[in-house]
Parts: C-alpha cells; structure tokens; sequence
C-alpha cells in the first residue's frame, strides 16, 4: 500500500476514502504543516495530497521518495511544478469540478461591490441606519453594462456566460492566445483596452502572472469602474489597487484573494469601498468533495500504474 501523508484537514469523506486507498498520515489541522516538516514530507510519503498554503519551491527538491503530490485545488502556483517535474515527481490539479463556484463568488462580489451591499451590511449591523433614503447608498448597474475578463479560460468563460444570459452584459475580454465562447464575446487586444471599455473588470488568470494588472492597468478603467478579483492575489499590484480605491479613481473592489493571505493590509480593510471576502470560490460541501475525490483519483492511478487524469502541465 502506498503511504500517502494528507496535509491538512480534507472533508471526512475524503479522508474515508484516502484510508481505504492508501497507508494514510492524516496531518489533522486547517493549517499547513511548517514548511520543514513538508520538506521532510518528500522523504517519507510515496505521495502527498496538498492543498493551498502547502507551498514547495524549488529548493524542496529532488525528493527521495514522494513521486507525486496531487493538490486539492485548480491553482498550483504553490508548488514549483517545473522544479518537481525535473526531480520526477509528478504534480496533479483539480480543473473543471469548481469552476460554477468560483463564478458563483465573482458574480457575488460583482453585484455587492457594485450594489454597495457590504457597506449597507456594516451600517445596519452597526445600528446607524436611520431609514429608507432616496439618495442613500446608490451604487453602480451591473444589467446591460459591460464586463472584461481577464483570463479567458473554465471560470473567466463561466462567469461571462452567467452575465452575458443573466444580467444581459456585454462581455469583453484579454486572453494571451485568441479564444472563442459559444456565446458572444469579443476578445480585445491588451489587458488595458479591456479595463478601458469594461465598466466591470473580472479577474481569471493564473496565479504567477505577477501584477499582471499593475498601476497602468488600473489607471486606465473608468472612475465607475469595478475590479474583481477571485484568482490569486499576486496578479493585481495590491498597492496601486489600495491607492485607486482611496482616491477613488474606480468605484469599488471585490476580492476574495491577497497577496499575501491571510494577510490582509490595514489600508484595504479599511475601505467601503472594497468587498473583501476570504477566500471563499469553492467552499461549498459538494465542490470541496469533487475536489477531494478528484486528487484521489489522481493518486489512485498513480499508484496503480494507470493513466493519471489530472496531470498539470509543467
Ligand atoms: C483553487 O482551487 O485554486 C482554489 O483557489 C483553492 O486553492
């Protein structure tokens, strides 16, 4: 039986089926293990199922033992893929199963960064609403406005589609290699165009493109401008992004991810004008299962010899 270490606390039934499967080390906590006790990890497990936080660079390589960590999780710029792959240890994802989930937060950030619903929420709770208003609190449209995306893969693409048939937006989009949607949508040809034209800015690109949407980009949407970002933190200049809200040069932002998490700057918390949410795109029961069930199968295959669904390209 391969000895496979769990690296955090997955849904029970994943760690049911995970100790049917394989000779498991649960590491039982919500929180990584330190980062030498992950390295010493490599020695000791023939694979590892990791998650976000469970960061392995490259000088955690070679391995002496482990041949494979399959990361509960679509996003693995945690893991030097490139570094474990010239080591021989393979590296799987999780694609497709929370794609609906993680729209399902963009759309929800959209409409309360646009809505104004989490300075609305604040106020109630903080017994300072004095009643109904006719100028309090009047925010953005989303219904018929337009939303860039940036990213246009499984969730930029699911997200566009939920606007464009739902809230009747106009989608535009930047994607480094031209795509098509089977809805309409048309592909821009820089990331500031489509901050330019779109009065909402969804962000869907990979972690690692660091800054991808730095101070220029920002400077360019419109003062109604609303910039979303549920893909990872690093791809948006945080400072440039602080700076924008505070000067209010755009009108709102809706984040469920940092740069740095779970840090989360003073500056930023600060601000009605951002919606902040902790990192939240697939926290539902069912899709954290997918997630779970697809790792597994991932090592399942691994181990015996067949074809591994979920490989990450390097
Ligand atoms: C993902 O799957 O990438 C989520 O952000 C959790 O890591």
């Amino acid at each position: 039986m391969a000895k496979v270490l769990l690296a955090r606390r997955f849904p029970d039934s994943i760690i049911a089926r995970a100790e049917r499967l394989f000779d498991v080390t649960l590491h039982d906590s919500p929180d990584p293990l330190d980062q030498s006790a992950r390295e010493a990890a490599l020695s000791e497990y023939d694979g590892i199922m990791a998650t976000l936080g469970d960061t392995f660079p490259a000088s955690a390589f070679p391995a002496a033992r482990t041949k494979i960590i399959a990361n509960f999780g679509v996003g693995y710029n945690h893991i030097d893929a490139a570094a474990a792959a010239q080591a021989g240890v393979m590296v799987t994802n999780t694609p497709g199963v929370l794609t609906d989930a993680t729209a399902d937060i963009a759309m929800t950030l959209m409409l309360m960064a646009a809505r104004r619903a989490g300075e609305g929420e604040r106020m109630l709770r903080a017994g300072n609403w004095q009643g109904w208003h006719p100028t309090q609190l009047m925010g953005e449209d989303v219904t018929g406005r337009t939303l860039g995306i940036i990213g246009f893969g499984r969730i930029g693409q699911a997200m566009a589609r939920k606007a464009h048939y739902g809230f009747g937006m106009r989608i535009v989009f930047h994607n480094r290699s031209p795509k098509t949607a089977d809805f309409p949508a048309e592909q821009l040809g820089s990331i500031e165009e489509v901050c330019a034209t779109a009065d909402v800015v969804a962000i869907h690109a990979p972690g690692g493109n660091r800054h991808l949407i730095d101070a220029k980009a920002l400077a360019a949407m419109k003062p109604t401008g609303i910039l979303i970002n549920t893909a990872r933190g690093d791809v948006v200049d945080e400072a440039a992004l602080i700076d924008a809200l505070e000067q209010r040069r755009i009108f709102a932002a809706g984040l469920d991810v940092y740069d740095q998490e779970p840090h989360v700057p003073a500056r930023l918390m600060a601000l009605e004008n951002a919606v902040l949410l902790p990192h939240l795109g697939s926290a539902s029961l069912l899709v954290r299962e997918a997630m779970g069930n697809m790792a597994l199968d991932n090592l399942d295959a691994f181990f015996a010899g067949r074809p591994v669904p979920n490989p990450t390209p390097e």
